[in-house]
């Protein structure tokens, strides 16, 4: 057993900026980072605070500037967190980012995830006891008032974790915490509520295949509520501790320390950050609190009920580090479009049996009868994940013979929809950690529907609160205009009517020919990737127009909101999804000679209907860019240029069409000269409502 080699600084740094970059995607407009400093002249300790408006290069570039990047840290145990924000409260700098301090020696430090509902509240309190802000934030709070409970603490003794505890009994909101002070040298503080944290563990030293699971499973067997991990220099130990813990479940007994600190821990927002050291993870549960001391972890939870669950899992991530890099392409959002022949093969596997023509949703067996009976079915979703409920709606409809409900959730929260305990409420997401959707599922669980999330990220919030649900598994999606993701769950909502309508005699050659549809699906999306270059030659047309529109109806009337959606995203043109069927009712003012405007034609129920469409367009000069069947010679005829497109069963054509809408945004996009992974004002995940 080797132990890994201490840090300098510079790779303590590297690995803060490393996880920083793999979180870019949830907002970049400012972050920032806190390490000890070395200890002083005069042996004071002090923390050292390095923060920048832009994105985490800037910081980078800036921490590659700093003067003691190669030597030692001069403790044993080094605890450094960092931060990269997407402003709510305050405009984008360097004083409104995180770490957010309590004062100017920087005693305590933070860093926050969320939003705190009551800061205003907070912060005429502790300006009135004499504390001075800097930033705008709501964040800012928080240290101000753990310097407060620390000032104003009864015993000399009281802990970094009881501080925290305090802190967070005042706090109304969202938050994931991770605290640092100069009081408690190489401690951390970490709490949630309401928004994701998990802490990645990793043994400091080079163990056999054999010796791996034995440490874990060890690690978690002590990780009871109350009762510190602590380890341990010698496998032997490990395996001894291991077998007595077996024995004595529920010991509440701390462990010391044996020998070095042989476990390093990680606390993260988000997997992605810390998956290249370790796939081992504990996710903590709202108002968890989770201190690291002295090398050990202990999680103790603010209030203890009967029925609170003791022990926390060590779960393997099944993340690979390539499957996020970006590969030979020039954006994520390429590489994930490019993806899709791949990840709905892994949204069917194990699912669909083509054979049999059945299908089995795993996370949803258990409530099939249940959802069965309901009353109706609501799925919520905001953004693109909203976009794949409207595109599967038809089809829902069909297979379930059951009313079926299409929300954003912003609005269906808004509107204060009724729900009763025999609605079956959808959460569409593929963060799993949207804010809206996740308060919408609240307020469906507070009137007792069934709940059912449909997201791709395992262990995200929303696919923990939910009754049951589907994971996409779709893999990671970094761009954050969503590609991939909208696929899947395209291709999962069908799974799911087909699961439906499995019992359904008069559906069955229905069912039939979906199936064969799902079966020949990845083999057509990659006929229509091969379109690219002549996509890219469209965009190269089209590039420099203010506007462009998308028109269509019926079963792609969603391709349509959704393809301007992604041209508003990253190419920031004006870009509207038009039902075909309203043309008339105000959007054909819009048409003229100079107004680009693309229509999706396809050979289904709604064909003729979309004809007229056409003809009313070209009529008033307007020269239609139009997406069909490559076996229609009809609307070619009418078009100023076409993209033709391979035939499936109508219900599954939308996985198809969408595919060169992401396509000519993407292109749109880099000929605009914008930054295709991180446009402007978005994020990927939204936290905050
Ligand atoms: C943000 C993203 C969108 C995404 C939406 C819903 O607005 O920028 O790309 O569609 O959130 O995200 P979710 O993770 O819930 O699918």
């Amino acid at each position: 057993i080797t132990p890994l080699v201490p840090r300098t600084r510079k790779e303590i740094y590297e690995t803060l900026i490393k996880g920083l970059q793999r979180l870019e995607y949830r907002g970049y407009d400012s972050a920032g980072v806190a390490i000890d400093g070395n200890n002083n002249e005069d042996k004071e300790r002090f923390i050292k605070l390095v923060k920048k408006r832009g994105k985490v290069k800037a910081l980078e570039e800036e921490l590659y500037k700093q003067d003691d990047l190669d030597s030692k840290t001069d403790f044993e145990t080094h605890f450094g967190i960092a931060h990269t924000r997407w402003a709510t409260h305050g405009v984008p700098s360097a004083i409104n980012s995180h770490p957010q301090r309590s004062d100017k020696r920087n005693e305590f430090v933070v860093i926050h995830n969320g939003i705190i509902t009551n800061y205003k509240d907070l912060r005429k309190f502790l300006e009135s006891k004499g504390y001075e802000f800097e930033s705008e934030t709501d964040t800012e709070t928080i240290p101000k008032l753990i310097k407060y409970m620390y000032d104003n603490r009864e015993s000399e003794d009281t802990s970094f974790s009881a501080l925290v505890e305090r802190v967070i009994q005042q706090l109304e909101g969202a938050f994931a915490l991770v605290f640092k002070s100069i009081h408690y040298p190489g401690e951390a503080v970490a709490t949630r509520r309401g928004s994701p944290l998990l802490i990645g563990v990793r043994s400091k030293y080079k163990l056999s295949t054999e010796q791996v699971p034995v440490l874990y499973r060890t690690l978690e067997l002590l990780l009871h509520l109350e009762c510190p991990i602590s380890l341990i220099g010698n496998i032997e130990n490990v395996k001894n501790i291991c077998n007595s813990q077996m024995k004595r479940r529920d010991s509440s007994t701390c462990l010391h320390a044996v020998g070095d600190k042989a476990v390093e821990f990680f606390f993260a927002s988000d997997a992605s950050a810390i998956i290249e050291h370790t796939n081992r993870v504990i996710f903590l549960e709202d108002d968890d609190i989770a201190a690291v001391t002295d090398g050990k972890l202990s999680i103790h939870r603010l209030k203890r009920s009967a029925s609170d669950d003791p022990s926390r899992a060590i779960q393997t991530l099944q993340m690979e580090l390539q499957q996020i890099m970006k590969g030979n392409f020039s954006a994520f959002m390429q590489k994930e479009i490019f993806e899709q022949p791949e990840s709905v093969v892994n949204t069917m596997r194990g699912r669909v049996n083509f054979e049999s023509s059945t299908v089995l949703l795993g996370g949803l067996k258990d409530h099939l009868k249940e959802i069965r009976r309901c009353r109706r079915l609501i799925i919520i979703g905001c953004g693109t994940s909203y976009h794949a409920a409207v595109a599967t709606r038809q089809v829902l409809e069909e297979l379930t013979e059951l009313p079926v409900m299409v929300e954003l959730a912003s609005d269906f929260l808004d509107r204060n929809t009724p729900v009763f305990r025999d609605d079956v409420c959808f959460f569409i997401s593929q963060s799993g950690e949207t804010a809206d959707t996740l308060m919408a599922l609240r307020y469906c669980k507070e009137r007792r529907a069934l709940t059912v999330g449909i997201t791709n990220t395992v262990g995200s919030s929303i696919s923990r609160e939910t009754d049951c649900g589907v994971h996409i598994n779709a893999g990671p999606e970094i761009g954050v205009a969503s590609t991939k993701a909208y696929t899947s769950q395209f291709v999962s909502l069908v799974m799911f009517g087909l699961m439906m309508s499995e019992d359904r005699i008069s559906l069955q050659k229905r069912r039939q020919e979906i199936i064969s549809g799902l079966k020949s699906l990845p083999e057509m999306i990659k006929e229509v990737l091969s379109l690219d270059e002549k996509i890219h030659d469209l965009a190269l047309e089209l590039y420099k127009q203010r506007s462009l529109l998308v028109m269509g109806r019926g079963y792609n009337y969603a391709t349509c909101l959704e393809g301007a959606l992604k041209i508003k995203e990253i190419t920031y043109m004006h870009s509207e999804g038009i039902l075909a069927g309203e043309l008339k009712h105000g959007p054909l003012a819009l048409i003229d000679k100079q107004m680009p405007v693309i229509m999706v034609i396809m050979k289904d129920p709604c064909f003729t209907k979309c004809q007229n469409a056409l003809q009313q367009v070209t009529a008033r000069q307007g020269r239609p860019i139009i997406l069909c069947s490559k076996e229609d010679t009809e609307s070619s005829k009418f078009a100023y240029k076409t993209i033709e497109l391979p035939h499936t069963v109508d219900c599954l054509q939308g996985v198809l069409s969408v595919i060169p809408l992401q396509l000519l945004s993407f292109h749109l996009a880099v000929l605009r000269g914008y930054d295709v992974d991180f446009p402007r004002n978005l994020a990927k995940s939204v936290t905050v409502e």
